[in-house]
């Protein structure tokens, strides 16, 4: 049904990791190894601290500007386009929270909901690739928690906030101007209602369908080092729990082979390696893909070529490089079995109920709300065990009591 209202095939690549790992390195050589290989691409950077301009040597904004024959590059300033695209519904929120007392610049702050920056830059990156004919955009995503909070927001915007514009229309036409004289809070105008009702019911569900149809890509980029490594492996449990496809880990800065002949560098080549094969294993079956560490920093168009084409020496850069396995439903004595792969997760982690006609799964601070068939919530949840990375929740009929 939603996938109905996204209209594709422009392929979307997502680049997220910890700060400083190389995102933007990585996107930008994504995009001119396509752009190189003949596909009109389009990088964009999300990012607050945009650095996409310094990388790609030339002063970037909001509209998308031709670099070199393929490529074009924007970057988005996601404050920008929340006061353009939503300002009425932030001129209220920031209304009512002064009315409530609270002091003006934290009101502006409060109204930027959470993740409104990164939906805002998204949406952004959603309508630069409708206007013009791109055939792949890459996006330079904020550090991995503000990137997951953008890729779970859609769905949070369309659960959470599916009542609001029920319950503004419901006040708007009850509570007539007599009654407002009496209810002293600011009560919301009809702009405020169609705004919200259009990024909740429209753009978000779009977005949405956008993000898990099989044209979206996210990558991780991951240095060999261990906390870096921790996060990458949260952020691919998480992803996996939104049921958004992961195609690759870029493993940047690798030491040359060479290393391992010098003194100095031994130890680090060792440990890389080591490294690198627990990522395979933690991410199998999606691919590893390993970034030489340069000489220098990767500034400029050429060195991006030469970088970009080391990194998909062996495959597409526009590519789907691999399918990690998604949620599946299977029948199993006479009830039904739901198995959600979280690679990583633990169980003490995990929380599992049914609410309603929904499953829902609660994997650390992250919580998925999964849609359930009438012929799946209407039987008993019996089990749920976590099974080599993969959730699998039981339904199953009563057995016959004698
Ligand atoms: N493979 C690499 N070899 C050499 N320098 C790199 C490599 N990857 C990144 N860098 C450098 O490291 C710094 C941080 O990279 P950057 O892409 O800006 O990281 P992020 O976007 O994740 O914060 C930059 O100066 C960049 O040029
Ligand atoms: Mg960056």
């Amino acid at each position: 049904m939603d996938a109905e209202r996204y209209r594709g095939p422009v392929r979307l690549v997502l680049y997220t990791g910890k700060g400083g790992v190389g995102k933007t390195t990585t996107a930008a050589a994504t995009a001119r190894a396509a752009a190189d290989r003949g596909v009109r691409t389009l990088v964009v950077s999300s990012d607050l601290a945009h650095s996409l301009g310094d990388v790609v040597g030339a002063e970037l904004g909001p509209t998308p500007v031709s670099l070199d024959s393929g490529l074009d590059a924007m970057e988005i300033d996601a404050r920008a386009e929340i006061a353009r695209h939503y300002g009425t519904v932030r001129e209220y929120l920031v209304e009512l929270f002064r009315y409530q007392g609270i002091d003006d610049v934290v009101a502006d702050e409060l109204a930027l909901f959470p993740g409104a920056e990164e939906v805002a830059a998204l949406l952004a990156v959603e309508d630069a690739a409708a206007k013009a004919d791109y055939e792949l955009v890459v996006v330079d995503c904020a550090p991995t928690g503000s990137t997951l909070r953008l890729l779970t927001l859609p769905e949070m915007l369309t659960g959470a906030l599916r009542i609001v514009p029920a319950l503004a229309r419901m006040l708007s036409t009850v509570v007539s101007p007599l009654v407002q004289a009496a209810v002293r809070a600011p009560i919301p105008r009809s702009p405020v209602f169609r705004q919200l009702e259009e990024l909740v019911e429209e753009r978000a569900v779009t977005l949405r369908a956008r993000l898990s149809s099989c044209d979206t890509s996210v990558r991780i980029v991951a240095t060999p080092e261990r906390m870096v490594i921790d996060e990458a492996r949260r952020a691919f449990m998480e992803l996996s729990l939104f049921d958004l496809r992961c195609d690759a880990v870029i493993l940047n800065r690798m030491l040359p082979e060479a290393a391992a002949l010098e003194d100095f560098f031994q130890g680090s080549w060792e440990r890389q390696c080591e490294r690198r094969r627990e990522l395979e294993e933690l991410f199998a079956p999606v691919r590893v893909l390993d970034a030489p560490l340069q000489r220098d920093e990767v500034i400029g168009l050429s060195a991006l070529s030469a970088h970009g084409a080391e990194v998909f020496a062996d495959c597409e850069p526009h590519g789907l490089l691999s399918d990690a396995p998604r949620i599946r439903f299977t029948r199993a004595r006479g009830g039904h079995r739901v198995h959600l792969p979280l690679p990583g997760a633990s169980p003490d982690q995990l929380e599992v109920a049914v609410v309603e006609d929904e499953l829902i799964v609660r994997a650390g601070s992250r919580r998925r709300a999964i849609p359930l068939p009438p012929r799946i919530y209407k039987l008993p949840l019996t089990s749920a065990r976590l099974r080599d990375g993969t959730l699998v929740v039981s339904f199953e009929p009563p057995a016959e009591s004698a």
